[in-house]
């Protein structure tokens, strides 16, 4: 019988020889982790769908974030959880509003230190829970164009870094784009959600940011699971209408989705590993059904490994840990 030429297992053999040829790399620049802001007295309070993730008081998200560096993690996705709601979700834009507040502290006391992204949506403001306005019983997509445009800039007067539309209206790139320009921010980079499903792995994160809709759900504006070109006209809609980096949500039952994007879309992209990818981790772990630190590690390389530049994960703090010590 004659051999075969090639012999993968050849390279396999021998740690240092697997190392060199290791196609995809975990390493914390690319990480971002999520934090949660609220007005409160206590520093922070415990989600009970989010093992050891917290709802932050400024005071809190600043001990926090000193945390985060410590760790060599370079950014952060801010959420707001604001006292009061209304229709309009007047707190997203609102320069005393709870995220425009925490970035100022955060710009205040860490300077260039941490990359500071923030979520533009207005499920969190709104009394519905919606992420955007209602006006007859639906979303009325141009009317929260405005609102939404607003918003970034008051985020962006405030010191954010970058912001990150995850509202999913159609238009709202152009639109935080024009007045971010008009107003001289031409420097501040977009990170669209682009491809943003309607996923059920959204529900812890909604007790998080306390942002359940009080009625209907969000297909009329989140992408439909089942299709995945129409995420490639959502992310090249962006593209054109001026987006920097294109995001795919969420990562694990995505992966496709991030693939297609490598292929199609030349943008820096990013992965959102959401709270329902966590729970599953977190939990199946704490029953010692899976190996926690392998688990998150293998899941983590293989949206590196699909495409991603950049993951936003709850599980930040635990793998910048791990590199860190190799
Ligand atoms: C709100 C928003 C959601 C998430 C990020 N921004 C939830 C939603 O659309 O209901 C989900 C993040 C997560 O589950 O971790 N626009
Ligand atoms: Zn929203």
């Amino acid at each position: 019988m004659r051999f075969p030429e090639y012999r993968p297992r050849r390279l396999r053999r021998n740690e240092k020889l697997r190392g060199l040829i290791q196609e995809t790399e975990l390493s914390r620049q690319h990480l971002v982790y999520p934090l949660f802001v609220k007005e409160m007295a206590e520093e922070r309070i415990p989600i009970p769908s989010m093992k050891d993730v917290y709802q932050f008081s400024i005071d809190g998200l600043l001990k926090e974030i000193e945390q985060v560096k410590s760790l060599s993690i370079p950014a952060v996705l801010l959420f707001g959880v604001p006292e009061h709601k209304d229709e309009v979700g007047s707190g997203a834009f609102d320069d005393n509003g709870i995220v425009q507040k925490a970035v100022r502290e955060i710009r205040k006391r860490f300077g260039a230190e941490i990359l500071v992204i923030t979520d533009l949506c207005l499920c969190e403001y709104t009394s519905h829970g919606h992420c955007g306005i209602i006006k007859n019983g639906d979303v009325d997509n141009d009317e929260t164009l405005k609102i939404l445009a607003r918003s970034a800039l008051a985020q962006v007067e405030a010191g954010s870094d970058v912001v990150a539309p995850s509202d999913m209206m159609d238009g709202r790139v152009r639109a935080v784009r024009q007045l971010l320009d008009e107003r001289g921010f031409q420097h501040v980079p977009i990170m669209s959600y682009a491809a943003k499903y309607a996923s059920g792995l959204y529900s812890p994160f909604r007790d998080a940011a306390e942002s359940t809709p009080q009625f209907g759900d969000r297909r009329s504006y989140q992408m439909d699971p089942p299709n995945q070109r129409e995420a490639l006209r959502e992310m090249q809609l962006d593209v054109e209408e001026g987006a920097d980096i294109i995001m795919v949500k969420p990562a694990l039952f995505y992966l496709d989705i991030l693939a297609l994007a490598r292929r199609e879309i030349n943008r820096p992209l990013a992965a959102y590993s959401v709270s329902g990818e966590y729970v599953m981790i977190k939990t199946a772990a704490s029953m010692g059904y899976l190996d926690y630190q392998r688990i998150v590690l293998e899941s983590t390389l293989s949206i590196r490994r699909a495409g991603a530049d950049i993951i936003i994960t709850y599980f930040a703090k635990d793998l910048a840990g791990w590199l860190q010590r190799g």
